[in-house]
């Protein structure tokens, strides 16, 4: 049997003709930046996130790149985020002018650890990065406090929890309500997936969402006039159509990614190699992966690929060993529970179309290696 890490083709072959509708729209429109269908996602994903704000912009990347801009970040000033995440957490804040600084995560959600990021703050420390990992929310109450006490902005990574909700004080907050600022992501692999490159700010600080509808467009928001250096960070007008036909598919297929989840965690329980993921009991999990942590990782990874079953390590190299910030002076050790969980994660498939047969392979295949 063959079980993809991902299989976007069966994703689209349930809607393709909604899809191509909306983007025939544009199409036959013939306008193609910025305009109603950008708006619109605009709207939307402010009204998902109960967020004042939304500002497509053209990566997920330049959702997180341009709010920290937007922060007029100086030499020497610091933001503060955790190593275990995709690159770009960090990349954003070394491009805006600021140096990362690192905290550990906590072992059972792979989030930002509040406890490490209170005795991280120092005085040139600017804004708190915390990242909602595999699409569960960091405990944003806790950071939110840490921050509160400092005077810090929480600018959220949320490219993996489009959707995501956690309780706090007894009531459901969204990811990218409770940030001055969040960037989301609509890599095609992401639960909310556009046709390429594009990506979203949400935001409930006024101020930066001034400044990241300007700096989308060149620093001028009238044409040829500029305020400030900007660049071009749009939304595409093709990809807003995409999105906005995919958006009202996104609660089912979280809610398909969180059954299958469900059904991973029984079928693997009490097999001592592999751990399966902790959901924080506050939060809704929304799954974008479903990531084990295991015994032999590489050579189960292997005997998987052998049979049939995409994967994905993510990620194999902690950012503070990472070549390009050797200049930030973080040595081997320096943050142990990122660097076990480098070791041992393995993502497994969990995409909503997911067939049963597939994922009890997928489990036979595990069981088996294991000698189960
Ligand atoms: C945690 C995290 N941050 C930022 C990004 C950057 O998003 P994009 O690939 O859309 O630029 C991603 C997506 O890959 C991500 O997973």
């Amino acid at each position: 049997m063959n079980v993809p890490l991902l299989d976007l083709k069966a994703q689209h072959r349930t809607i393709r003709d909604e899809v191509l509708a909306k983007v025939m729209e544009v199409v036959d429109a013939q306008l193609f930046i910025l305009g109603q269908p950008v708006l619109d996602l605009e709207t939307r994903m402010a009204e998902l996130s109960r967020a004042r704000f939304g500002i497509g912009v053209a990566s997920g990347t330049d959702a997180l790149l341009l709010p920290l801009k937007a922060l007029d970040l100086k030499p020497g000033d610091e933001v503060i985020t955790v190593p275990f995440t995709f690159f770009a957490t960090a990349g954003t804040i070394h491009n805006a002018g600021a140096r990362p600084v690192f905290v550990d995560i906590e072992a059972d959600t792979y989030n930002m650890d509040p406890a490490a990021l209170e005795a991280a703050i120092t005085p040139r420390t600017r804004a708190i990065m915390p990242v909602h990992l595999f699409g569960q929310m960091a405990a944003m109450e806790r950071i939110l406090a840490v921050a509160g006490r400092h005077g810090l902005p929480v600018i959220e990574d949320a490219a993996q929890a489009i959707g995501a909700r956690r309780r706090v004080d007894g009531a459901w907050r969204m990811a990218g309500e409770l940030g001055a600022a969040t960037g989301f992501s609509f890599f095609p692999s992401k639960n909310l997936g556009g046709w390429g490159d594009s990506g979203m700010v949400v935001a409930n600080d006024e101020a930066i969402a001034t400044r990241v509808r300007r700096l989308r467009v060149h620093g001028g928001l009238q044409t040829y006039f500029h305020d400030e250096v900007g660049t071009n960070s749009r939304l595409d007008a093709l990809q807003a159509a995409v999105l906005l036909a995919k958006l009202p598919h996104l609660p089912a297929w979280s809610a398909a990614r969180r059954a299958h989840a469900a059904r991973y965690s029984e079928a693997l329980a009490g097999l001592g190699a592999v751990r399966t993921p902790v959901t924080d009991p506050a939060n809704e999990h929304i799954y974008n992966q479903y990531v084990v942590s295991v015994d032999r990782r590489d050579a189960l990874q292997a005997h998987l690929k052998s049979n049939g079953v995409g994967t994905a390590i993510y990620y194999p190299l902690a950012l503070h060993l990472q070549p390009c910030f050797a200049y930030l002076g973080y040595a081997k050790g320096a943050f142990p529970v990122s660097e076990a969980a480098t070791a041992r994660v393995l993502a497994l498939p969990v995409y909503p179309e997911l067939s049963e047969a597939q994922q009890a392979y997928v489990v036979d295949q595990i069981r088996g290696f294991y000698g189960d």
